[in-house]
């Protein structure tokens, strides 16, 4: 099991929950109504899933394609330890997420 935690973009806590292991994070965040599009669906095309992992956590976490690496680049508020929910699987243990202050869907312009 995993102890997820969504924090706001300030930073104060949202909510928190267990989810299984493995889980895929933007199916949850959906699921527990954050602010997140993901507008192409898991398919790594709108960044409009970007979430900033605490940094303990982010390092426990597989690291991220070079596809993945190459849409955070153009993601909007992106840190060292954003990453594109729609790729990561819930990790054992716990997981620390925070909404970014925006969000971009790159299949818009
Ligand atoms: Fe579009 Fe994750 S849902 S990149």
């Amino acid at each position: 099991m995993t102890r997820v935690r969504f924090l706001r973009v300030d930073g104060s806590v949202e909510r928190d929950i267990e989810a299984p292991a493995g889980a895929n994070l933007l199916d949850l965040a959906q699921a527990q109504g954050q602010p997140l599009e993901g507008a192409c669906e898991g398919q790594m095309a709108c960044s409009t899933c970007h979430v900033i992992i605490a940094a303990e956590d982010f390092e426990r976490l597989p690291p991220a394609s070079e596809e993945e690496d190459d849409l955070l680049d153009l993601a909007v508020g992106v840190t060292r330890t954003s990453r594109l929910a729609c790729q990561v699987a819930l990790p054992e243990g716990q997981l620390t997420v925070r909404m970014p202050s925006a969000t971009k869907d790159w299949r818009r312009r």
